[in-house]
């Protein structure tokens, strides 16, 4: 794997930029609250459900024998939410990008004590980013604890789609049986042509697992440009304009980070020049894309079929339209929830990672460079946006 830290000069950053030391003495504690999602039953049953209200990240003993208030809870939206009522005095904030909690300039505004937020995952969009530098807030998430995790789940969502393989099933279970109903919306991925957006650690990882499907081609849209021996080990073309990469594309899978430059980017203009009867799969950010224009798109035949795991808010309302949206023949919609990255494995992961990254902090030693989104006063990542 050519990760993209061994082509940044990640080491030559000034460390002290990525130092932040607690308020207090870590061991007179500070109050860290933690946004997750409801676990309910299933996580008093599976204590690996570690990123739920009930398991906490496995982080309670550990911070408060430390002497640290820990405050869990998944209540985050409205002022009289946790969220609204503990930002304002929390050193530390924790939450996932399955259940976020927004932090928003307003919330931001009203959270005088706050130091450093802690994304148990990647993604840290849910935080106003422009807002922490000003604040000189540290945004910190755990780099590539779930990106194999979403890998997988992006290359079964190309195969469900292109194999029409919903449909399939949900006549299996109805009790019918005709073949020709879904074979006539069924394809091979072997040659066809499939684009990235954004080629970092998961665009990349999935066109490493899309190899031995013997695609026709591999391109990619990204400002920042993969070396060409990764590019050669992908066979990765790298597509400067856009329109022209989607314009190529039989499948265009979205895997950049939701930021000012990629907010509504697959509009209703830019699905026009996508091939028609392309396939569309983000797993990235559901504000990445129109949400209307995507399912007006899958109506018209524009577009075969849509998946991911990702919607503008989270939880998505009852009535949001991807829920049920189908292309003309009655299939092409692979939405689940948000749980791609969040595999037993991935939890593992991103909670081992969260208590390294508060150790850290604890302790007053530097961050990963990988871990740090936002610095303090800047941000340290590439990744959201040329800056
Ligand atoms: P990464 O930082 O390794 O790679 C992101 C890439 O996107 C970078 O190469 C960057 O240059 C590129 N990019 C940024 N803006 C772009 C633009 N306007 N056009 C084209 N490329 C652009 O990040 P990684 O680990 O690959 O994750 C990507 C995103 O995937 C995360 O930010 C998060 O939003 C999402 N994600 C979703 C998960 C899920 O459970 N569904 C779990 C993990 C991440």
């Amino acid at each position: 794997m050519f990760s993209r830290l061994a082509t940044r000069p990640l080491a030559t950053r000034p460390l002290a930029r990525t130092l932040a030391t607690p308020t207090k003495q870590w061991d007179r504690g500070m109050k860290v609250l933690a946004i997750l999602y409801r676990g309910g039953e299933a996580a008093r049953q599976e204590p690996r459900l570690l990123g739920t209200v009930e398991n906490e990240l496995g982080l309670r003993s550990w911070l408060e024998s430390q002497g640290h208030e820990f405050i869990v809870s998944d209540s985050k939206e409205g002022p009289n939410s946790d969220l609204h009522k503990h930002i304002t005095d929390a050193e530390v904030v924790i939450t996932t990008p399955f259940h976020p909690g927004y932090l928003t300039r307003d919330l931001i505004d009203k959270a005088k004590n706050l130091k450093v937020c802690v994304t148990a995952g990647v993604g840290s969009d849910h935080v106003d980013l422009n807002a922490a530098v000003e604040r000189k807030i540290q945004v910190l998430e755990v780099t590539g604890s779930n990106v194999t995790s979403v890998a997988e789940h992006v290359v079964m969502s190309i195969l469900l789609l292109v194999r029409n393989f919903v449909p399939a099933h949900e006549m299996i279970e109805r009790g019918d049986w005709q073949v020709s109903d879904v074979a006539r919306n069924a394809f091979d991925l072997e040659g066809k042509v499939v684009g990235t957006i954004g080629a970092g650690r998961i665009g990349y990882r999935v066109l490493e697992r899309l190899m031995p499907f013997d695609t026709k081609e591999h391109l990619y849209y990204d400002y920042n440009s993969l070396p060409a021996e990764a590019e050669k080990k992908v066979r990765a073309r790298r597509v400067e304009d856009l329109k022209a990469l989607v314009s190529q594309c039989d499948v265009v899978t979205v895997n950049c980070p939701l930021h000012e430059g990629t907010r509504n980017l697959v509009n209703a203009d830019l699905l026009k020049h996508f091939k028609k009867g392309a396939w569309l799969v983000n797993t990235a950010r559901g504000a990445i894309c129109d949400k209307d224009a995507v399912a007006a798109a899958l109506k018209s035949g524009q577009l075969s079929g849509y998946a991911g795991d990702v919607w503008n808010v989270q939880p998505a309302p009852k009535d949001h339209v991807w829920r049920t949206m189908k292309n003309a023949l009655g299939g092409g919609n692979g939405m689940v929830p948000h749980y791609s990255g969040t595999t037993l494995d991935a939890q593992a992961r991103y909670a081992a990672g969260t208590r390294s990254i508060l150790e850290n902090y604890l302790k007053g030693k530097p961050q990963e460079p990988a871990n740090i989104i936002v610095g303090i006063g800047k941000y340290e990542t590439k990744a959201y946006g040329q800056r």
